[in-house]
């Protein structure tokens, strides 16, 4: 059975359709990546699946419930957990906080959410800046706490929003072998980003949409090689440069 299963999902903002009868399938332990210009509707699509819009048309289904409308809190409590492309965490709380925070979503215990939060935490590298205020994260940090807050609900399908945006290359790099490491341990990933190496090196598989449709589906390497995904997006000089 499919992990999640988006078919014909439509958003319409007024005369706007952000997401044009979308489809697409993500087996569990999976890694699929979204990719395309900016306004293409990415956000718009993990804002109808994690429940922020409900979708104009279209059916959502999750571990083969149809979850159309359904809130994010409740999602959440399912094992569908999102990060946010515009971070907000409580920026007067420190890192541990915020975690334990969203480990409540799987324990009534203040000695069990916070155990669970700094487990999270060590998984991501991140133990030594649990003290830190969130606000004074640099947007690295930040993004990692972003991750930390979904991971601590303990998800079985993630959504990540371009959480790699403003990293440096080796960033990056350590950010690809955690998201694999989360992937081993059974958890089942959909990533949005514009990091080309970052989506190649992770995905399973690539969808691209452009004016909310999708216009190509594939391999990362079918993906990287497809003449309409090369003029809509990837640009030649991406070619060029023998990527
Ligand atoms: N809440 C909203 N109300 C009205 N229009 C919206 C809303 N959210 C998104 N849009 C519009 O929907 C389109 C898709 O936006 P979306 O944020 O999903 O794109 P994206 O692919 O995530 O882009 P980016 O790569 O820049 O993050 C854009 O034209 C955007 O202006
Ligand atoms: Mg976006």
């Amino acid at each position: 059975m499919s992990m999640l299963h988006v078919e014909k999902m439509t958003k319409q903002f007024g005369g706007l359709r952000a997401i044009d009868a979308l489809d697409l399938t993500i087996d569990k332990g999976q890694i699929l990546g979204l990719i395309g210009p900016n306004g293409a509707g990415k956000s718009t699509a993990f804002n109808c699946i994690a429940g922020s819009f409900a979708p104009t048309s279209g059916q959502i289904t999750f571990e083969g419930k149809r979850i159309n409308g359904y809130k994010p809190w409740n999602l959440c409590k399912m094992g569908l957990a999102r990060t946010f492309q515009i971070v907000k965490p409580f920026a007067s709380k420190n890192v541990l906080y915020n975690v334990t925070v969203a480990s409540f979503v799987t324990t009534g215990s203040r000695k069990i959410a916070e155990d669970k939060a700094l487990a999270v935490l060590e998984s991501l590298n991140f133990a030594d800046k649990k003290d830190i205020l969130a606000g004074n994260l640099t947007i690295a940090d930040r993004k990692r706490l972003e991750i930390a807050k979904a991971l601590a609900t303990e998800p079985k399908l993630l959504l990540l929003d371009e959480v790699m945006a403003g990293l440096r290359p080796n960033e990056v790099d350590e950010m690809v072998e955690i998201f694999k490491a989360l992937r081993d341990r059974g958890i089942t990933i959909f990533v949005i980003e514009h990091i080309m190496r970052a989506i190649m090196a992770l995905s399973d598989r690539v969808v691209v949409i452009q004016f909310g449709k999708k216009i190509a589906e594939g391999t990362p390497q079918e993906i990287a090689n497809n003449e309409a995904v090369i003029k809509a997006y990837l640009g030649e000089d991406y070619v060029a440069a023998g990527n």
